[in-house]
């Protein structure tokens, strides 16, 4: 995509020597054309670890080179993995399942949840001890509810107080086959058990009573692992045989329709808008953005539906429309559980009120994103209320919100979501939207501003 110079010249960098890169969003007008947004951040850092843990050559299109993948690849490398570039591809040579190596220091696990809890359960079933340490937002984040499970299978962990990072992890060998129903709903528990059934011998079971995203579930069958599903009475039970072999796969991996919900959003909330937003993974398990915003009145239609990676695809067609307000169902918020930031602010756009509820899960995200979302909103001129579990918003009816006065910007407690969303309230701003540190946007969206501000109008 052509960057006119101006985008260039106000994009904020990414460099981590740079403190609290500001930046002011300001409204650019109508969105036209067509853009694509990076690669799935789920599925980048799967198909970084499977590929890890096979023997022989898996290549990789697509892979979102953001910071928190990135912290994957290094971390499979410390533990004997060779993962380089080449092109646009990405080839991993793998140790096999039961080959990763002791790391010789700490892995740096940076901002990713991710990296940490799926790391945690591929190093729990392996004969190996790993210190894993992170930045403020991590070091905050429970850890607790990987390191039951996993204790249970026969791993010892020596974490913070409050099970925190720093941490660390000593592996068990052979570890003890568990059978898990989740506590909460959370891919990254389900998938650090599922990883560490991986080395452990028999049939490692995990029982989801809420559906949660399925990757690991599709990506581990692809790379030949025995693994299977079974819906029994609204749940579902996930098996997997241990002392797996993967088979090295090329992966092609689809955009992240949680960085493409920043453009829908944008594209419906700013007037004339008429958008395009290419090749975006809509797996039923991550589409529920875009049905809650149905129910708004958004118009967003699917164009070309196809498969990509074995993931359902399709170019987004986002036009500029009146929204009104909902009380968005609760049983919905897995599906779009990374998606509520921004969400909030088209609610903040629309007509009349919304109201969300049955989300505590996002107070342990890489920040309280009700929390920081409704002081956020609040310094931007809309009008939120916080109740334990969810945001009461009141909608403008499609006036711009006032911005952020002259000396104060949104906090974005190290949370690269917190402000992307801010990022698109400025746009449906009178006076723009001050977002006090642009530099977590890097863990998940690197080029992030230059696309949003170098787009054809
Ligand atoms: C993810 C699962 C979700 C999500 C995160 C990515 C994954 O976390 O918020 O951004 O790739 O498995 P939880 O499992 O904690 O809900």
């Amino acid at each position: 995509m052509a960057l006119s110079k101006a985008a260039l010249a106000t994009a904020t960098p990414f460099s981590a020597e740079i403190p609290l890169p500001a930046h002011r969003f300001m409204p650019l007008g109508p969105f036209n054309g067509r853009l694509r947004v990076p690669g799935d951040k789920s599925i980048s850092h799967r198909s970084i670890m499977f590929g890890a843990l096979a023997v022989g050559e898996t290549r990789v299109t697509g892979l979102l080179e953001g910071e928190d993948v990135m912290a994957t690849a290094q971390a499979m490398r410390k533990m004997g993995a060779t993962i380089e570039q080449r092109g646009d591809e990405w080839c991993i040579h793998g140790v096999g399942v039961g080959g990763l190596l002791e790391p010789e220091s700490a892995l740096d696990m940076g901002n990713s949840g991710t990296s940490t809890r799926l790391l945690m359960g591929l190093i729990a079933s392996h004969a190996i001890s790993a210190r894993l340490v992170g930045d403020a937002s991590l070091s905050k984040r429970p850890m607790g509810r990987v390191i039951e499970p996993l204790s249970r299978m026969g791993a010892n962990f020596d974490a913070a107080e409050g099970g925190t990072l720093p941490l660390t992890i000593r592996g068990a060998q052979p570890a003890v086959p568990i059978s898990y129903r989740l506590p909460v709903a959370s891919a990254q528990v389900k998938s650090a058990v599922l990883l560490a059934g991986l080395n452990t011998p028999g049939i490692t079971t995990v029982i989801e009573p809420v559906p949660t995203r399925d990757h690991s579930e599709r990506m581990l069958k692809g790379f030949g692992a025995e693994l299977e599903v079974e819906q029994v009475g609204g749940e579902r039970i996930i098996r997997i045989r241990g002392e797996a072999e993967l088979k090295p796969q090329r992966v092609e991996v689809p955009g992240d329709p949680s960085s493409a919900a920043f453009f829908i959003v944008a594209a419906l909330i700013v007037p004339g808008s008429d958008l395009i937003i290419e090749n975006v993974g809509l797996n039923p398990t991550r589409a529920g953005l875009i049905e809650v915003l149905r129910q708004m009145g958004g118009s967003i239609d699917e164009l070309s539906r196809r498969e990509v990676g074995g993931e359902p695809v399709a170019d987004l067609r986002v036009r500029h429309s009146i929204l009104t307000g909902i009380e968005v169902d609760p049983a919905v918020a897995p599906s779009m559980i990374d998606e509520f930031p921004v969400l909030f602010v088209a609610a903040a756009l629309a007509q009349g009120t919304t109201r969300t509820s049955g989300l505590d899960e996002l107070r342990v995200k890489e920040s309280d994103r009700l929390s920081a979302m409704a002081a956020a909103l609040t310094l931007a001129g809309a009008r939120v209320e916080e109740t334990d579990d969810g945001l009461v918003i009141h909608g403008t009816g499609g006036d711009p919100l006032p911005g952020t006065p002259k000396g104060a910007a949104i906090a974005t407690h190290l949370d690269h979501r917190i402000a992307m969303s801010m990022a698109i309230a400025g746009l449906a701003s009178r006076e723009g939207v001050e977002v006090d540190d642009t530099s977590p946007i890097a863990t998940s969206f690197p080029g992030f501003i230059s696309l949003l501000e170098g787009l054809e109008r």
